[in-house]
């Protein structure tokens, strides 16, 4: 007659069974720098997520004992964890999407430039990993300088041969987030309502909130007008100020990385109509990479929507951060090419 399985066959069972459950449904996300201050409650809040079957949480520190605490979510993806570059690789083949909030965060003082010397050398080697395992995931750029580690993603992709614009998005959600918070604010409206476009890119004055183009339609005097581009702008210095030392931000940016990969996943699963803004390949300006609204489908980036009608002061807003934003792209694209 049948043995019950013993403690150590019990747990191979299990997994197993985890293993096919995580296979029928759902989709396979790694998050690469799952230790780090948003890591760890991107990575939280991704086990939430019920589009999601199989969470890999990769990092050079700390992995296990992230991903130990977070595999007791009674949430149904599947979490495994991956320390270091020896295991990178595993922790990335098979994946439909990867996030990537690996790299050092600004402290007081510091511009998001100034982290590029330390995250463009992380980014490239985490996107030479996706290119040989992973090459038709989509790919979420969390990391800063933004405006260059997206250009160097696609350079590490063209050489490898695995470039798909359509497949490589910057994360800008964060400003979006913190635009309709502040424009709520002002409106006296729950800021669940505002839609608050914000284009360019993610940095000081390339991050170009279109006030014109609030949901629902707003009229703003010109001192609120420069109070809010002022404060969405410099959002980021505002939380690196606060923190003092300790970072920047971590639970703000986790709640929109999780918001746009919800995005790029109902994208994925083909729902009709999902769009957002971020930092892509693109043809709206003159530059070859440019944040905007764009809608997420199948095969990822499927439309670009153009900038819309823009006023006086968003079109000078638009010149500066244009200026700004060639610079940084071209640092990055030599940073790879040199
Ligand atoms: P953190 O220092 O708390 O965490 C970073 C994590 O990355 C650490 O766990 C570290 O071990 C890991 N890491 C370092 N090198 C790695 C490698 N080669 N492979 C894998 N993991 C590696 O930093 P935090 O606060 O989580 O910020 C991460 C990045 O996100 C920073 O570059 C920061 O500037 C950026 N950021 C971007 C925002 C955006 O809106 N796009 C907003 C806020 C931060």
């Amino acid at each position: 007659h049948l043995q019950p399985p013993n403690d150590s066959q019990m747990g191979d069972l299990r997994r197993e069974n985890c293993r096919a459950k995580g296979a029928s449904g759902g989709f396979r996300v790694a998050v690469l720098g799952a230790a780090g201050g948003i890591g760890q409650p991107l990575a939280m809040l991704m086990k939430m997520n019920p589009l999601v079957s199989v969470l890999h949480l990769y990092d050079v520190v700390n992995a296990p004992g992230v991903t130990a605490d977070i595999s007791h979510m009674d949430t149904s993806a599947v979490v495994r964890g991956f320390l270091g570059q020896q295991q990178l690789e595993d922790a990335l083949t098979g994946m439909d999407l990867v996030i990537i909030p690996a790299g050092v965060p600004r402290k007081p003082g510091m511009t998001r430039d100034d982290l590029f010397n330390i995250n463009a050398g992380i980014v490239k080697t985490l996107c030479e990993g996706i290119a040989k395992c992973c090459p038709k995931a989509i790919v979420n750029v969390i990391s800063n300088p933004v405006n260059s580690t997206v250009p160097i993603a696609a350079e590490v992709f063209k050489k490898a041969g695995t470039y798909d614009p359509k497949l490589l998005l910057g994360v800008t959600m964060l400003d979006v987030v913190r635009a309709n918070t502040f424009v709520a604010e002002v409106l006296g409206l729950d800021p669940r309502e505002v839609d608050v476009p914000v284009v360019g890119g993610h940095a000081g004055v390339t991050i170009l909130p279109l006030l014109s183009q609030v949901k629902p339609s707003s009229s703003f005097t010109p001192k609120e007008i420069d109070y809010l581009t002022d404060r969405i702008q410099n959002g980021g210095t505002e939380v690196v100020e606060a923190k003092a030392g300790a970072g920047s931000a971590t639970l703000s940016m986790a709640y929109a990385a999780v918001k746009f990969a919800d995005a790029c996943l109902r994208g994925l699963r083909g729902d009709a109509g999902i769009v957002q803004c971020a930092y892509v390949a693109s043809e709206v300006t003159e530059l070859p990479f440019f944040a905007s609204k764009v809608r997420l489908g199948r095969t990822g980036v499927e439309e670009i929507h153009p900038l819309g009608p823009l006023n006086e002061y968003e079109r000078a807003g638009l010149e500066k951060a244009k200026k700004e934003l060639a610079g940084s792209i071209q640092k990055g694209v030599s940073f790879i090419r040199k």
